[in-house]
Order: C-alpha cells, then structure tokens, then sequence
C-alpha cells in the first residue's frame, strides 16, 4: 500500500530525514512514536504528498500502486483528494462553514454527485454519533466533536490511507479513547490503512506496527 526508500529531508543544513524505509501494507494501522523533533510529521506529510523529500538516487514513494514523486501539481491533488485522507491535532475545519458542509467539501472537489456526497456524509456524522450535530458550526461543537467531524472529513472520499498527526493530541481522555476505537472500527469496516503520529501510549500501542523514530531515521 505504502512503499517508501531512502526518504532524505533537509531543511536548510538540517537533516531530518535520513533515508528513512518503509513498507506498509493494506489495512495495517501503523504508529509513528518518537521525540519532539526528531522527523515526524516531517515524514508523515512526504508520505501524503503534501510535502516533498529531497530526491535522492533510488528514493521510491509508492502509495496505492502510484508512484506519487512524479505526478505534476494538478495530478497530485487530485490523487490526494481520491486516496488519501488527512486527520490534525487541530481539525483544521473552515469556520464559516457548518460540520455537514465541512464533510461534504472534499466530496465537491471530486466533482461527486451532490445529493451522494450530502447523503453519505449524513451517514458518517450519524454513524460517529453527531447526526443531531450537522448543522452546526465549528465554534458550537466540543472539541471531540470537531474533531469527529474531521475525522468523517477525511473519510467522505473513501481513501485508502488515512494520516494522522496527533489525531488525540488535543481531546480529553474520553474523547481520545474513543477515537481510537473508531479508527479500529473503521479499519474493520472499510479495510483502511492508517498512519498514526502520535505522543499518546496507549493509541501507539494499539497499533499493529509502532515504529520509532530517532535521529532521522526508523527504528522499528
Ligand atoms: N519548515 C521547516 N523549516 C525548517 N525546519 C523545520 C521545518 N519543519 C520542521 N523543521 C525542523 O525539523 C525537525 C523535525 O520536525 P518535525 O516537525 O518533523 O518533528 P516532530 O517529530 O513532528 O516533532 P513533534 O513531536 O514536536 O511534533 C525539527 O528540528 C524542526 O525544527
Ligand atoms: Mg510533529
């Protein structure tokens, strides 16, 4: 699902990346632990193409069979849009826009049916407990909610990966519980891959993989 060699990242004369490796199969739920600075959500943005490494002889990046370092501006966002989802410590959702209509957007952009996209993102709101919530804005919401609503954001397309940072960074215990069980929930239900960054233990823990990362490199 996720092949990755030789990942280098500089920033300036700062090396975080090292050549990192990885190989990430179909539906495995994988955590990404480490210390503060030490290349996370470095390595979890070039793995979702929102950033880009800095290419090396051999650096490979296939995800879902594409090899995504080569497709141009347009393509990639596309590619992005239809197969992968993206979930932040902070939901990253638009203000002025209420919790169906944040779902729904990606939907949009791929250019989907608008009464499909509307009715599936109900079906996800519903299916995370929010369907008396989806005419809300981000502002009224708590935040386990918005971030729920993310976390549906991320799901309307479909994709088959899903990237988190922090995804519980920000959520009391409770809230964070249960949206790790949802990922696991999910995973059973549409056989998703996920990429968890992550500081809490226990979520790490959950995964089937955790991988540690020190001095720019993968230590599994
Ligand atoms: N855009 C940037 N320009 C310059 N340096 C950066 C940039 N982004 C990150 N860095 C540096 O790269 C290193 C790795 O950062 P990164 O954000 O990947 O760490 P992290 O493992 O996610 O840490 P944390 O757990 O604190 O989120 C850090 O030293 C950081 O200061
Ligand atoms: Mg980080």
């Amino acid at each position: 699902m996720i092949l990755a060699k030789n990942l280098h990242k500089y920033y300036e004369s700062l090396h975080v990346l090292k050549g990192v490796d990885l190989h990430i199969k179909k539906g495995e739920i994988v955590s990404i632990v480490g210390a503060s600075g030490a290349g996370k959500t470095t390595l979890l943005q070039i793995l979702g193409t929102l950033d880009l490494p800095n290419k090396q002889q051999n650096t490979v990046l296939e995800i879902n069979g594409s090899s995504v370092l080569n497709l141009k501006d347009t393509a990639l966002s596309k590619f992005r849009n239809q197969h992968l989802g993206f979930i932040f410590q902070f939901h990253q959702l638009l203000p002025e826009f209420t919790a169906l209509e944040n779902v729904c957007i990606p939907g949009f952009i791929a250019n989907r049916n608008k009464k499909e996209v509307e009715t599936e993102a109900k079906r996800l709101l519903t299916y995370l407990g929010l369907a008396e919530r989806v005419d809300h804005k981000p502002s009224e919401l708590s935040g386990g909610e918005q971030q729920r609503v993310a976390v549906a954001r991320a799901l309307i397309n479909k994709p088959a990966v899903i990237f988190a940072d922090e995804p519980s960074g920000n959520l009391d215990t409770q809230s964070a519980e249960m949206l790790h069980q949802l990922f696991f929930k999910l995973r059973e239900e549409f056989n998703q891959t996920f990429v968890i960054v992550t500081h809490n233990e226990d979520l790490a823990n959950m995964a089937d993989r955790k991988l540690v990362m020190k001095d720019g490199l993968i230590l599994e």
